[in-house]
């Protein structure tokens, strides 16, 4: 079993996608162990104590990002877990927290990377004109939307998309691809060459 810390910020779609793939046993040999958000008031947290998952809320808001750092990485060795999973996580990850877990964080980014990082991307996308978006699931490294790519999704856009409409249609893919990226990542059948994270034969 892999234990699994789910970091999150909001309302949590991404994160209850993976613990429903683990239920319905698509997403096997992994267990969460803990749901961390920086935000009490994220949906997220509420949605994995109703579903028995251990959840906690380390409020960043006041104090220095080194700090907050710190207790958060504490609080992921006390659950024990092996592999973190950046679940709409709004907060830039310091170094010493990217160091704490080498090769070991994952995030989802609602854009086809290298294309439109940071922020309301799904906007940038359709202001840019791109016929095709979508989302990618990637190893953090310390540059912000930069690690190696495990997977990406994605969605034709349509003449008529909103910010709103595009952001739904990606978001259906995001929930496959997460769970089929951690599938990957621990199932030991791929490695990074490089920066290409490709199957073993
Ligand atoms: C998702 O669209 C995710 O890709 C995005 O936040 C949303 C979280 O939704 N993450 C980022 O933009 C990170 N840069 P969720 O809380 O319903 O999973």
């Amino acid at each position: 079993m892999t234990r699994i810390g789910i970091l999150l910020s909001g309302r949590g779609s991404n994160f209850v996608a993976i613990a429903e793939a683990i239920r319905d046993g698509s997403l096997p040999h992994v267990e969460i162990a803990i749901v961390l958000s920086n935000r009490e008031d994220a949906g997220g947290l509420e949605a994995a104590r109703a579903m028995g998952i251990p959840a906690r809320a380390i409020i960043s808001k006041g104090m220095k990002r080194a700090e907050h750092d710190a207790l958060m990485i504490q609080a992921l060795r006390g659950a024990r877990v092996e592999l973190v999973c950046l679940a709409g996580y709004m907060r830039v990850l310091t170094p010493d927290f990217v160091g704490a877990f080498p090769g070991a964080i994952l995030n989802i980014h609602p854009s086809l990377l290298p294309s439109f990082v940071g922020l309301d991307v799904q906007q940038a996308a359709l202001d840019f004109g791109v016929k095709v978006a979508g989302c990618t699931v990637h190893f953090v490294d310390e540059a912000v939307d930069h690690g190696v790519i495990v997977l990406q999704r994605t969605v034709d856009v349509l003449d008529e998309d909103t910010t709103e409409t595009l952001s739904a249609r990606i978001l259906v893919e995001e929930h496959k691809a997460y769970p089929e990226a951690i599938r990957r990542v621990v199932s030991g059948d791929y490695t990074a060459v490089g920066r290409r994270y490709i199957r073993l034969t």
